[in-house]
């Protein structure tokens, strides 16, 4: 697990975020499929069902957030903060691309949703800034955790295109978390919204347990292992929104 309370990105501004994202948008990954192997069936099997589900959890026209986000930035007097959402609602669509544009190299069809996905929107439309942005910040937590094991699959799949959306992915998640952790810093938050956080990840680690396991498995998780390093996350973005209030 990564200390992100070292990322130099904890001390960014709505500025200083829009920058970022903006820089970030300049050096988009090119896939390079040059030496990408065939993938036999079992291996097909292995990979594809949970590339599938983020392909589709990574995508979003973003209306429904952008209007919670305008609320928002309203309310704490941060016009920017519309700006930074729209940058990194395009950041996530790019993270879909890139899985669809491996999808689409081994010829995999893309799916339309899935019954994770569309729980996750339910819950995310249900209201307010609070949370859309604790269940956002759940799903990139899981996908730290995912892209890693996803990662370590790739390597011995010898799969290079795999691995550097992979590295992609997780070193932009990274920096999301951090963006999400700051945007909570600036709510009020009570023991019951902790308390609703510390739930939904240990019920989506489940959900994500029983519906992938064999895709984690093989990228060297084990159950406690995954549920450990999503909760920890999870604890270093709590202290990391403490710290930034003060
Ligand atoms: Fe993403
Ligand atoms: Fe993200």
């Amino acid at each position: 697990m990564i200390n992100i309370r070292e990322m130099p990105c904890i001390s960014y501004n709505y500025h200083q975020w829009y920058k970022y994202l903006k820089d970030n948008d300049k050096q988009r990954l090119i896939i390079d499929f040059s030496s990408e192997p065939l993938l036999n069936k079992a291996e097909r099997k292995l990979i594809f069902p949970s590339i599938k589900a983020f392909q589709i959890g990574e995508h979003s026209d973003g209306t429904i957030l952008l209007k919670a986000v305008s609320k928002f930035a309203a309310q704490i007097d941060e016009p920017t903060y519309k700006n930074v959402m729209a940058s990194f609602i395009k950041e996530e669509n790019f993270h879909s691309y890139y899985l669809a544009q491996y999808m689409n190299y081994h010829k995999e069809p893309l799916r339309k949703s899935t019954f994770l996905d569309r729980i996750f929107r339910k819950i995310r439309q249900a209201g307010g800034i609070f949370l859309e942005i604790s269940v956002l910040e759940t799903a990139e937590i899981i996908a730290l955790s995912y892209y890693s094991a996803l990662a370590n699959t790739a390597k011995k799949l010898n799969s290079a295109a795999l691995v550097s959306i992979c590295e992609q992915m997780l070193n932009d998640e990274l920096r999301h978390i951090v963006l999400q952790s700051y945007t909570i810093s600036r709510m009020k938050i009570n023991w019951f919204k902790c308390l609703f956080r510390k739930l939904l990840m240990k019920l989506t680690t489940d959900a994500v347990w029983i519906a992938y396991h064999h895709l984690l498995k093989s990228g060297n998780y084990s159950y406690s292992h995954f549920r450990k390093e999503n909760l920890g996350y999870l604890n270093q973005s709590m202290y990391l929104s403490a710290l930034m209030q003060n």
